[in-house]
């Protein structure tokens, strides 16, 4: 691992709407650059990412491919900042919404963008549950409900400690955290680490691990917002979704899980690659406002399968996700309110969808669905996968 200063992409390089011809003549000059690049390729690139409200420093690590992708993560929140990959033409493009530095994701205007969200990814009805004969009461902080592990120490609100490392697979960085028991008011302390490595093929590999002293509730998943046209561009409506998924989880007017399972309806059902548009009114006057629906996805529980695929039709990016957790939450971006992020691009209603592969929302107080009880003397390990393709 070194520490020399990243060389930041020249600005005619760098691609965050869609392209023009001149564009793609810098986004050649790019890869070229990027198979030659200026720096030893085995290294990994680190530069500091700003000094958070209380004072920690942070840092933006590097994760370079042969074949094209370059991702940047911070340690704050174990946050993927920034990914690149190439249209059809080879043009790079950043395709997730995120801030330039740590202030940015210390503000109001982030909405979980890139990071490692929990220690519950999305809801617990009105932040309660039973757990060994005890109750326990998380933050309210959406509604009535807990939303993606609370407040001020969620997973993605603290620094994590970092470790950089080129291993055969590719370049990698390993994020640890221990969180101490009752902090956002779960019990028992549990020890995590979430390491992305960048594949020389140029998947970005997302792997959790944790263990714990004491039974918990968890549930990991990264938040990352994609937009196959590059960061800021207007909309993601116009880009096609598949799901490898029949069934999905229902949900009151707060969002809660009622509990069923049930098979998808036709605005739900995204088993043939489609636009995100073509039902988007079946689900924009419900309480979701759009698309933010947990599916149970149809592959083997017990495998890193197929989840879902991406497809921006103009830039031809293509991006699919294998997973080894049940569910995967698609969210349309129904509350990006115009917020500036990286490089000045603004991030308008809808232009940025997630696919966060988690196990089910409420699962805590839900019987029916698979477990996220973790308990002492158990490893818990999930993995998901992103592929980058075009056509
Ligand atoms: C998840 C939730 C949404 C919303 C976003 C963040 O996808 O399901 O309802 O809270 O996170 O804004």
């Amino acid at each position: 691992m070194m520490r020399a200063p990243l060389l930041p992409l020249p600005e005619s390089h760098v691609m965050d709407r869609r392209p023009s011809a001149a564009a793609a003549i810098a986004g050649a000059l790019f890869l070229s650059a990027c198979q030659t690049p200026t720096h030893r390729p085995m290294e990994i690139v680190t530069t500091p990412f700003g000094t958070t409200a209380d004072g920690q420093q942070v840092r933006l690590f590097e994760l370079r491919s042969a074949s094209g992708p370059i991702a940047r993560v911070t340690d704050y929140g174990a946050t993927l900042v920034e990914m690149w990959a190439p249209d059809r033409s080879g043009e790079m493009a950043d395709v997730i919404l995120g801030f330039d530095d740590v202030r940015g994701y210390e503000s109001d205007a982030n909405q979980y963008f890139g990071c490692t969200t929990g220690r519950v990814a999305n809801r617990i009805a009105e932040g309660r549950f039973e757990l060994g004969g005890q109750t326990y009461q998380l933050a309210v902080n959406n509604g009535p409900n807990h939303l993606h592990g609370g407040g001020a120490r969620a997973l993605n609100r603290v620094v994590w400690d970092a470790e950089a490392a080129v291993t055969e697979e590719g370049q990698q960085v390993r994020f640890r955290y221990v969180s101490p028991n009752g902090e956002e008011g779960y019990p028992a302390a549990l020890t995590m680490s979430v390491t992305y490595t960048l594949t020389a093929d140029g998947d970005l590999r997302i792997d959790y691990e944790a263990t714990s002293d004491g039974a918990t509730p968890f549930n990991l998943t990264n938040h990352a917002y994609w937009n196959l046209a590059g960061q800021g561009a207007p909309t993601v409506l116009d880009h096609e979704l598949r799901l490898n998924a029949s069934r999905y989880t229902p949900v009151d007017a707060t969002l809660i899980p009622t509990g069923a399972i049930d098979t998808v309806p036709v605005a739900l059902d995204f088993r043939s690659a489609r636009p995100i548009r073509d039902h988007l009114e079946g689900v924009a006057g419900t309480s979701t406002e759009g698309y933010d629906h947990n599916f149970v996805l149809d592959g083997n529980p017990d495998a890193l399968d197929f989840a879902a695929e991406l497809h921006d039709p103009t830039s031809g990016r293509v991006l699919s996700i294998w997973t080894t957790e049940p569910g995967i939450q698609f969210y349309s971006g129904n509350f990006l309110f115009g917020q500036r992020g990286k490089r000045g691009a603004t991030y308008a209603h809808r232009s940025a969808c997630c696919l966060e592969t988690q196990h089910f929302p409420d699962s805590v107080n839900q019987p029916t669905f698979p477990s996220t009880i973790l308990r002492p003397g158990e490893t818990l390990r999930t993995t998901t996968l992103h592929r980058f393709s075009a056509r």
